[in-house]
């Protein structure tokens, strides 16, 4: 029989992000995947409420953690990976293709001191696998949202983070610095490809009115009723599909905010000689977002891109 951990959702509605804890039923030991910090833009605070509750969790039902690991680096949340590592004694991880992603941002925020792997204890290339209690944590490599993007393989079980959403919400978007529609579609490929039994967990549900948020799919229901795998779509396909949706979203409320903590593993800046800590905001470096047409005016046309000032993200490296 295939191994199985026990998989504990942890849903976040300001962002819709998801975070998981998976265990393993034999000993106890487990990894919590893409933990959240809370995050006030209006007051600047910063809160630990929500990785928190992922602890009390372990303490609740006798867990320990052994990894404390980000799929990629978000662009919508902070991360708990930091706050959480040091609290639980646990080491932390994430891809190591995360350097290219530090690359881009550390021009933009012209801060040098992002550049570093000193953030983590782990840095995962494909095929690297972690302990955890009897069972072992792959890591995949499945870019296109980010260049960093990594999925963990835990026995049948994957947390495909910002690859394929529930299937009515279809597909993650593929126009951040460093994103490549191309490489999304072959890693939702590769997915696909895994033995049809494997659950899938997603990093984010953006549910339509009416439906409650869900976070478990398999390969079954996404192959048969993803709205954006319809037809089953060559890559020439999809990549259109993908762009011309881009083009029409707004960046994340926080993403030029998160990443500076995202890529340090999660991690504040340091206080400055008055004791405080500050974020950098770079000034017109991406495009507007889109307008939201008043009711009975017209659509903005064409549609501005959130595109990154440095160029096309689909040059950078997937
Ligand atoms: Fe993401």
């Amino acid at each position: 029989m295939q191994d199985h951990p026990i998989v504990r959702a942890f849903h976040h509605p300001p962002t819709g992000s998801l975070a998981y804890v998976a265990s393993d039923p034999g000993t106890g030991r487990c990894a919590i995947i893409d933990p959240v910090l809370g995050f006030d833009r209006r007051s600047g605070q910063v809160d630990t409420q929500f990785a928190d509750t992922m602890a009390l969790h372990l303490q609740t039902e006798g867990l320990r953690a052994e990894w404390v690991i980000d799929t990629h680096p978000h662009a919508d949340h902070f991360s708990a990976v930091a706050y959480l590592g040091e609290r639980l004694g646990a080491r932390t991880a994430t891809g190591a293709t995360v350097t290219m992603v530090q690359e881009i941002w550390t021009k933009l925020y012209n801060l040098p001191e992002l550049r570093s792997t000193a953030w983590w204890d782990r840095l995962l290339i494909p095929g690297d696998r972690l302990e955890l209690g009897s069972l072992s944590i792959e890591a995949i490599a499945s870019p296109g949202h980010t260049a960093a993007s990594v999925t963990y393989l835990i026995g049948d079980t994957a947390f495909i983070h910002d690859t394929l959403f529930m299937p009515d919400i279809g597909t993650a978007r593929a126009d951040f610095p460093g994103a490549d529609a191309r490489a999304l579609y072959e890693s939702i490929q590769g997915l696909l490809s895994l033995p049809e039994g494997t659950r899938l967990f997603t990093g984010h549900d953006y549910p339509p009115e009416g439906r409650a948020a869900a976070w478990e799919t398999s390969i079954v229901q996404q192959r048969a009723t993803n709205i954006h795998l319809r037809g089953n779509p060559d890559a020439a396909s999809f990549i259109a599909m993908r762009q011309a949706r881009d083009q029409s979203l707004p960046l994340p409320d926080l993403m030029l905010l998160a990443l500076q903590v995202n890529l340090r593993g999660g991690r504040l800046p340091e206080p400055e000689a008055d004791g405080h800590a500050y974020l950098r905001l770079p000034l017109d470096r991406f495009a507007a977002a889109p307008a939201r047409p008043r009711t009975g005016a017209r659509p903005p046309s064409p549609p501005l891109r959130a595109r990154c000032a440095l160029g096309s993200p689909s040059r950078l490296p997937g």
